[in-house]
C-alpha cells in the first residue's frame, strides 16, 4: 500500500510512531524489537521524533537490537561521512539502546574479511529472530539499501560498487564526487526482503519519478526498488510532493 501524507513531518512522525508501537508490544511481551535501520536525509525526521518519544515520553530502547542496512567501503567510524558517525549523532547517542545491540556494517575490513563477515551480518540477524521492522529510503538510482541496478532479488549482505549518479548524489558530504567511495557493504535485496514488515519512505519532488518508477514501474532489476512491488509486508509512506507522480 502507499500512503500519502501533508508533508515529510507528519509522515517521518506516523513512521516513528509505528516504530515505537513494535518496541513497545515486544517489551510487553518481554521479547527484543529487532530494527533494520536506513541513514541518509530521509529518516532524520523519524530519529528525530524517537529521540523526542525517548525524552519526553519515557520510550526505551533497552530491548531494542538494531542493524543498519549499509556503510561506505573503507569507511573509518570516526569519518564525518560514516554512517557510524550518522547514527550516534542522530539517534544512538540520545537514547538508551545498549552499544552491544547496534549493528552497522564495517568500513575497515581487509578486503578478504568481507564475505566472511557479511555471512556473519545476515547469521546474527537470523539468531536474534530476524528483523521486526525494515525502514528504507530511496535512491534516484532506484536502490535500497546501496543495491544498485543490477541488484538480484535474492541478493545478501556484500561488498557492492556504487552507482555513478549514487556518487554524484553524495557528493557535497565528500567534498567532491572524487572524494565518495566507489564501494559499500550493504545488506542484500533478499535480505530486506526477510523482514517481517517494510517501510519504504520518500520526500521531496527530487524523488517523484523514481517514485513513480518503483510503485507502479514494471519490476526489474534496473529499478531495484520495483521488487518490493513482491512483498506483502511493504508500505510506501511519501509525502505529496514525492508521490506527484504517481497515477
Ligand atoms: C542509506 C541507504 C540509501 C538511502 C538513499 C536515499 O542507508 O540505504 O538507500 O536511503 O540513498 O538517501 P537520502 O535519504 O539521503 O535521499
Amino acid at each position: 500500500p502507499v500512503s500519502v501524507f501533508e508533508n515529510e513531518d507528519i509522515a517521518a512522525k506516523k513512521v516513528a510512531l509505528r516504530i515505537s508501537d513494535i518496541i513497545k508490544s515486544k517489551q510487553r511481551r518481554g521479547e527484543n524489537a529487532v530494527l533494520g535501520l536506513a541513514t541518509g536525509a530521509t529518516p532524520v525526521g523519524v530519529y528525530e521524533e524517537l529521540v523526542r518519544l525517548h525524552q519526553e515520553e519515557g520510550l526505551s530502547f533497552k530491548n531494542v537490537i538494531t542493524f543498519n542496512l549499509d556503510e561506505y567501503f573503507p569507511m573509518q567510524p570516526e569519518a564525518k561521512q560514516s554512517y557510524v558517525r550518522f547514527m550516534d549523532e542522530n539517534l544512538f547517542n540520545h537514547i538508551d539502546i545498549r552499544r552491544d545491540n547496534i549493528h552497522i556494517p564495517d568500513g575497515t575490513l581487509e578486503k578478504e574479511e568481507i564475505t566472511d563477515y557479511c555471512l556473519a551480518y545476515e547469521q546474527k540477524i537470523s539468531a536474534v529472530g530476524g528483523l521486526d521492522l525494515q525502514v528504507l529510503g530511496i535512491g534516484r538510482t532506484g536502490h535500497i539499501g546501496f543495491n544498485e541496478p543490477g541488484s538480484a532479488p535474492n541478493s545478501g549482505t556484500r561488498l557492492v560498487t556504487l552507482d555513478d549518479l549514487t556518487r554524484r548524489d553524495a557528493s557535497r558530504d565528500f567534498g567532491g564526487k572524487e572524494n565518495v567511495p566507489t564501494k559499500a557493504i550493504t545488506m542484500g535485496i533478499g535480505t530486506i526482503f526477510k523482514a517481517r514488515e517494510i517501510i519504504l519512505m520518500a520526500w521531496n519532488k527530487k524523488k517523484a519519478p523514481i517514485i513513480k518508477k518503483a510503485v507502479e514501474g514494471e519490476i526489474s532489476s534496473s529499478v531495484p526498488a520495483t521488487y518490493l512491488q513482491l512483498a506483502e509486508n511493504v508500505e510506501f509512506i511519501l509525502d505529496k510532493e514525492a508521490a506527484s507522480e504517481l497515477t
